[in-house]
């Protein structure tokens, strides 16, 4: 079987295909992505309008060279697969748009993923990770802990109450000058900088359950970084080593956490985490949960950087597991062409991947987040 997929939930527009073998093996035939980081640098942060009317621009072309690169027709899809939530509306409305047209033109099925569930699965593509298993995804817009049972069985085990953790490095990129995108700026100067200068809080450290919390931790950068104003570069790499052993701490304490929760539960399964999201790229976070793994007998894996941020192989590898699922259930509907998701499917600004636990903050700006 092979998939095209589109990505468009942020600020990387995607297309790639892929193909999945009789044995359910992967192999990512294209993977071409667009970053807007440029568009968005001036602004200190992704601005929603400016990167949907650049998703427009540019979806169609990516399509085009993700096709030509994998050197598939459009008859030889078996699908297409896009996000279809959650993430900045405007974007997800662009992607789905464009992939139901396509679907429809080409007469192929449409499958609205969940941009969520293709970071989950990933791994079984790059790795071939078996269920269960455990996801942290530490990204601008996301950071949860995630027990992954089986295709469609996911269970949130905490989230953050306030801001993503790749948001708090933003911010305190930015409240330090340091630039966007705010997690690299802020690992570089940590680099050189003394972690024991300025004491910041473990937010939530010693509250039962995973749920994080960072929004008082950039805080209190910002407090004391006030207190000792003019801020020397000295002060700033010393403030970013702080910040970063604070983040790391967190959720250090959380894994340790989410390994023991998930022994308890599945006291058979080899424990396993899986890290996606920009901030698993973090080499002190990184080091953290290796340590953590290691000392709970537990496998970490982390897929390479490129399938671990935003890309549209993980959208067309989820749309895969879906049709491979549907296959394994009834093998008749597979010659037919009634699978799929209907052309009404609305793109869905929040869509939480585990529809039970209630969103922590509600509706919401803040609760497309959780
Ligand atoms: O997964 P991603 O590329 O995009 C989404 O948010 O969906 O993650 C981007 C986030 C940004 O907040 C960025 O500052 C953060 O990941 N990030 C890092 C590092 N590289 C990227 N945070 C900490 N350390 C890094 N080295
Ligand atoms: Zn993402």
């Amino acid at each position: 079987m092979i998939v095209l997929g589109i990505e468009t939930s942020c600020d990387e527009t995607a297309a790639a295909v892929v193909e999945m073998d009789q044995s359910g093996n992967g192999r990512i035939l294209s993977n071409v992505i667009h970053s807007q980081i440029d568009e968005h640098a001036v602004f200190g942060g992704v601005v929603p309008e400016i990167a949907a009317r650049s998703h427009i621009q540019i979806l169609d072309s990516l399509v085009a060279q993700a096709m030509n690169e994998a050197d598939v027709s459009w008859d030889q899809l078996s699908a297409i697969a896009a996000t279809a939530g959650p993430g900045l509306i405007g974007g997800v409305i662009v992607g789905l748009m464009t992939a139901k047209s396509l679907a429809m033109a080409a007469n192929k099925p449409l499958i609205a993923v969940n941009h969520l569930e293709g970071h989950a699965l990933t791994a079984r593509l790059t790795d071939d990770v078996p269920f269960p298993y455990l996801l942290l995804l530490v990204s601008g817009g996301h950071t949860q802990f995630l027990l992954v049972k089986g295709l469609g069985e996911y269970e949130r085990l905490g989230t953050t109450i306030d801001d993503a953790v790749g948001e708090a490095f933003d911010k305190t990129a930015k409240l330090l000058h340091l630039g966007y995108p705010g997690g690299p700026a802020v690992e570089k100067a940590a680099k050189l900088g003394n972690p024991d200068r300025f004491p910041l809080p473990r937010p939530l450290l010693n509250r039962e359950g995973l749920d994080m919390s960072f929004a008082g931790l950039k805080t209190a950068v910002r407090t004391t970084a006030l207190k000792e104003e003019p801020v020397s570069e000295e002060v700033v790499n010393d403030l970013c080593a702080a910040f970063q052993v604070a983040v790391a701490d967190v959720i250090g304490n959380r894994t340790a956490r989410a390994f023991a929760m998930f022994k308890d539960r599945f006291p058979d399964a080899a424990p396993t985490m899986v890290i996606a999201g920009g901030v698993a790229a973090n080499q002190t976070i990184r080091n953290r949960l290796n340590d953590v793994a290691t000392e709970h007998g537990a496998r970490l894996v982390a897929p390479p950087h490129k399938l671990c941020t935003d890309n549209a192989a993980m959208i067309a590898w989820a749309g895969l597991e879906r049709l491979k699922l549907l296959a394994q259930q009834n093998p008749e509907i597979m010659s037919g062409n009634n699978i799929g998701d209907d052309m009404d499917m609305s793109p869905r600004p929040r869509w939480p991947l585990d529809q039970l636990s209630d969103s922590v903050l509600g509706s919401g700006k803040k609760g497309a987040k959780v």
